[in-house]
């Protein structure tokens, strides 16, 4: 279970960057106040448009970044305290880590898993099971750099799951891959969910969110506008479809200049 209370995360602004985003505050509030909770066997979505503060959000929740206030608990681990507990329950997947593209499939889901403790025997298992499912066995020894766009994603996602964690957090897991491949990523979510898992994933895909998530957060400006299931969101925006749910919200929180 993960448990977010009034997370905040303010990033400090380097004088380069205000001049890049033309402003004279030198904090950006990327997270403003956000607090929801998450059960095991749920798909729970974090949708919102670029910059909204998803992937800042998961790094919160993936011991990657400390709240500037607020807490995140992950099966009763606090992110700051314990990040080793939390960092062995949760398989995490985003677009800003890449895998070495030096080095090989193989060898990178050996070595993670031997950073995991994974034990030899259960090692070879997992790796033949998630290779032959995400279809990177016949090119699990060559360099990622030589892998293609959907190769590489699909290596990173079997890579974080190498030790089979009971929490997954995927940052946009479908984002360059075509709709076959996306089809087998969020496949292969849904059936974590039916073991039981508890999987975050961030989208700005309407038709993604509608089919995968059980529930759905919506964060507009780093503030969280809407959670619940896709029923709840159409019944509190008046509209019966995510989009025009999604446009309902952003047209009413969204403000310009913050
Ligand atoms: N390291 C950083 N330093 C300063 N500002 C940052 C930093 N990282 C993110 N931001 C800003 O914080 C806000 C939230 O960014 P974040 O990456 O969490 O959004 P997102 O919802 O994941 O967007 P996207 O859909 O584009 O991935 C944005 O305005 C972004 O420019
Ligand atoms: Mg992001």
């Amino acid at each position: 279970m993960i448990e977010i209370r009034n997370l905040t995360k303010i990033y400090k602004l380097s004088s380069g960057q205000m001049k890049k985003l033309k402003t004279k505050n030198s904090r950006k509030v990327a997270v403003d106040n956000i607090s929801f909770e998450a059960k095991k066997g749920e798909i729970l979505g974090l949708l919102g448009p670029n910059g909204a503060g998803k992937t800042t959000t998961l790094r919160c929740i993936a011991t990657l970044l400390k709240p500037t206030d607020g807490t995140v608990v992950v099966d009763g681990h606090d992110t700051v305290r314990e990040p080793e507990a939390v960092r062995a329950s949760i398989g995490f997947l985003t677009n800003e880590i890449k895998l070495d593209p030096q080095f090989s499939a193989r060898y990178l889901f050996d070595f993670f898993g031997r950073l995991h403790q994974v034990p030899e025997d259960k090692l070879k298992q997992r790796r033949e099971e998630l290779f032959s499912y995400f279809g990177i066995d016949g090119f699990e020894d060559k360099k990622i750099e030589e892998l293609s766009t959907g190769m590489k994603q699909k290596a990173a996602i079997a890579v974080s799951l190498v030790h089979d964690p009971d929490i997954v957090i995927f940052d946009e897991p479908t984002s360059g891959l075509d709709i076959i491949t996306a089809r087998s990523v969020t496949d292969y979510l849904l059936e974590l969910k039916k073991k039981g898992k508890l999987v975050i994933v961030s989208t700005h895909i309407m038709s993604e969110a509608e089919k995968l998530c059980d529930r759905l957060i919506v964060i507009i400006d780093g503030k969280k506008t809407a959670e619940g299931t896709l029923r709840d969101i159409y019944d509190e925006t008046g509209k019966d479809n995510l989009e025009d749910a999604f446009f309902e919200l952003y047209r009413v929180n969204h403000k310009e200049d913050r």
